[in-house]
């Protein structure tokens, strides 16, 4: 796998030459190349307060609820403690897209709660599904804003831009995380990745469980957003109704599914879910997420 671009962290540091390959070599050496890295709390600074405004958030008054598991996962981020280094590269991510900033501290919040509820049988951690979740865009403060932010279906070529986004994130996270990078690099690496190989970059389906749990946090959190491209947000209940879909296609993990379904009726964790034939809820006119604009139709010479 290669780069299009050069890539460079925050500090200014050449990580990768544009169109080299990206090798186990080359990313061991990108590991070494922080030396000791600090970590620091992130109690007292902006990203602590951004966290804790997640819970405000009205777009998800029926699924973070009730006030004690949100004031448990408050205290997990109280603890989180990260590189130094890469509380920069987040600051520069609210500065420049606003959006995966925000969206990376909801799904944080999100896979925190299902790993608290997941703890036992999948043996989720939630302080790991709560650290892990916030740098899997990182990676898309490299893509041009143009494609970013474009109001019209993106053509192929954006595409294949835009999905170098978890690459990208991974090669970053090495540098940041140094020797410690290994599950936080893959939560950037896989979480585009489904269980039915239909995923990208690798189409593999062995998946790493919090890359997984963050793939759905994030797809729901996607849809439920109002983005340039489509300014009528998915209902929750339509969102949800997807990702069930998906999971009956095998892709993404049911348990996961259904404990968010739990949350969106108030039901019990662990209780018996009941599924009907469902009506679905309708997606909203205009949507064009997942989907690219047709190659414009060549012209003859003649
Ligand atoms: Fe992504
Ligand atoms: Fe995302």
């Amino acid at each position: 796998m290669y780069l299009e671009n050069d890539l460079y962290s925050i500090d200014r540091k050449l990580l990768v030459k544009a169109v080299s390959i990206i090798t186990r070599s080359m990313l061991e050496n990108i590991a070494g190349l922080s030396g000791k890295i600090r970590y620091v709390p992130i109690k007292n600074t902006r990203l602590f307060e951004d966290m804790f405004n997640t819970f405000k958030d009205k777009r998800y008054t029926d699924i973070l609820y009730p006030a004690e598991i949100n004031l448990k996962i408050i205290s997990y981020i109280r603890r989180i403690k990260m590189p130094e280094k890469i509380l920069s590269e987040l600051a520069y991510m609210k500065q420049l897209t606003p959006y995966t900033y925000n969206h990376s501290l909801t799904i944080s919040v999100l896979a925190a709660k299902i790993a608290i509820d997941h703890s036992q049988k999948n043996r989720y951690s939630p302080d790991m599904a709560l650290c892990l979740s916030l740098f899997h865009d990182l990676g898309k403060s490299r893509i041009p804003l143009r494609i970013l932010n474009k109001c019209s279906p993106i053509t192929s070529d954006e595409h294949r831009i835009l999905k170098a986004h978890p690459l990208i994130g991974y090669v970053l996270l090495h540098y940041y995380f140094g020797k410690d990078c290994k599950s936080v690099a893959f939560s950037s690496f896989q979480h585009h990745e489904r269980l039915d190989g239909s995923g990208y970059p690798l189409g593999i389906k062995r998946l790493n469980k919090y890359s997984h749990l963050i793939g759905i946090v994030d797809t729901l959190d996607a849809l439920i957003s109002a983005r340039p491209y489509r300014k009528t947000p998915f209902s929750l209940r339509a969102a949800i109704d997807l990702l069930l879909d998906e999971s009956e296609k095998g892709r993404f993990h049911k348990g996961l599914i259904h404990t968010l379904i739990r949350y969106a009726r108030k039901e019990k964790p662990g209780t018996k879910l009941i599924i009907a034939k469902r009506g679905r809820d309708k997606e909203p006119s205009g949507n064009s997420y997942g989907k690219t604009a047709p190659r414009p139709r060549k012209t003859s010479g003649k």
